[in-house]
């Protein structure tokens, strides 16, 4: 019997997980099988608990071909850590909030920050949208494509 192993499992986190994180789960979601990649996300706050992605987060990511529309957020909890494989934060202060529910080094050491994977982009902070227009929801789509897409290619290498 051929060895199978067990799927990657990756979880994108922001503040409300209903604009930044909602997108980078969807756009990595598009570039990988499901058979050998789980994607989610969730949000270090509970503001939006069981809501759906912020209707520019879905438009954005429809323009593009991707439905993210039955997404519905969730708050990170400390179980994340032994459910993921790679935890990926889109700032600092997501970072933080994440790193603070950590209960051992190897939790510590799945915690990274989406940007550092890519080279190209100086500042390492995903903008938060929410309060914008849709300009910035398409300035994070652009971004989270062309990391999302660094991100796909190391894994299947
Ligand atoms: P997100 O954006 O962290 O990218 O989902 C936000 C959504 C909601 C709020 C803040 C950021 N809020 O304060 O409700």
């Amino acid at each position: 019997m051929e060895f199978k192993p067990s799927k990657t499992k990756i979880l994108m986190v922001c503040l409300g997980n209903i604009c930044r994180s909602p997108l980078a789960h969807g756009i990595l979601e598009s570039k990988l099988s499901s058979q050998d990649f789980f994607i989610d996300s969730a949000g270090t706050s509970s503001y939006h608990i069981g809501d759906k992605p912020d209707y520019r987060s879905i438009a954005v990511a429809k323009a593009n071909g991707i439905d993210i529309s039955t997404q519905k957020s969730r708050q990170f909890v400390s179980a994340d850590f032994d459910r993921f494989d790679i935890i990926y934060a889109m700032d600092k202060s997501n970072y933080r909030n994440i790193i603070n529910l950590a209960q051992s080094e190897s939790d510590r050491l799945k915690v990274k920050l989406i940007l550092d994977e890519n080279a190209s982009i100086y500042d390492k902070a995903v903008p938060d949208p929410y309060y914008g227009d849709e300009s910035g929801f398409e300035h994070v789509f652009k971004i989270l494509d062309e990391t999302c897409d660094i991100i796909a290619k190391t894994l299947l290498k």
